[in-house]
């Protein structure tokens, strides 16, 4: 199978559909619900489910590539390609019946992100972003929003689930981005989060102690889409559990002082 970008970006769609048709089978049904190493860390059959899917749906085409899944599905093939999957980010939402949650693939070639899909299956929304051609979703290029005055902004966090132990002080800048008069949402899918900020719906987003898999896919759309991100120092985001800050650009700044005054 050719590597061509417009391959994998086939392939890396078709994988989150059939995940996400079969997340939807069981949203809502009963569950089979387990905690993982947190209080608050939730798994369900679900998610090692959705994972088997994708990991199939990749290996139908691309056998030799690297898989980095986050239940567990890691494939070291010595390749240059990695596939970096979270099946089922905002488990917690999908388990309480909430509509918040998706499926996330980022594609790496030798270290940097190449193509990226989160699909949102209760509003059937496919974003997706191939390096260098823009973001869309279902066809429809996407952008980030204008907005330039943090007073106006709309934005949204995420917590890790010790958030109770304030990790990089995670309970005390959520206060104080409150405390600037700023409008805080919190959805519970990071992956969505980037995306919606990709989309200009939100106008920034931050958190601490991601995963790659739950920010790969994102970062890519919503670099395409003419977002900013980085640490909370404005210095390079790193995928693995830094400090993220994710904006229109415009706001980037503004934020960054707040999250580290
Ligand atoms: C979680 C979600 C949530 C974020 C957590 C993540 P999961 O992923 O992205 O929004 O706040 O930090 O761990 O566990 O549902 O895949
Ligand atoms: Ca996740
Ligand atoms: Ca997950």
């Amino acid at each position: 199978m050719s590597t061509s970008l417009d391959t994998i970006m086939l392939v890396a769609k078709e994988a989150a559909n059939n995940a996400a048709s079969h997340l939807m089978q069981g949203f809502r049904g009963s569950l089979n619900i387990r905690t993982k190493d947190g209080r608050h860390d939730l798994v369900t059959e679900y998610d090692t489910q959705a994972e088997k899917i994708i990991i199939d749906s990749i290996f139908k085409f691309f056998p030799s590539h690297n898989i980095l899944g986050e239940e567990g599905g890691s494939i070291d093939n010595g390749s240059d390609y990695t596939w970096i999957i979270d099946p089922l980010d905002g488990t917690v939402n999908f388990a309480h019946g909430v509509p918040a949650f998706s499926v996330s693939i980022g594609v790496q070639r030798k270290g940097q992100l190449i193509a990226g899909v989160v699909h949102h299956p209760p509003m059937n929304d496919v974003f997706y972003a191939q390096k260098g051609s823009g973001a869309f979703r279902n066809g429809n290029t996407i952008a980030v929003s204008g907005t330039d005055n943090l007073h106006e902004a709309l934005v949204v966090t995420g917590f890790p689930y010790n958030a109770y132990e304030n990790p990089e002080k995670c309970v005390d800048t959520f206060a104080d981005v409150i405390k600037a008069g700023v409008s805080v949402r919190r959805l519970g899918s990071a992956a969505l989060d980037l995306c919606y900020v990709a989309a200009g719906h939100f106008d920034a987003f931050w958190e601490v102690r991601l995963n790659a898999w739950d920010v790969a896919a994102g970062k890519l759309i919503l670099q395409e889409a003419g977002g900013s991100i980085t640490n909370y120092e404005q210095g390079e985001h790193l995928l693995e559990r830094g400090t993220l800050l994710a904006t229109n650009g415009l706001i980037h700044e503004q934020m960054s002082k707040i999250l580290c005054p």
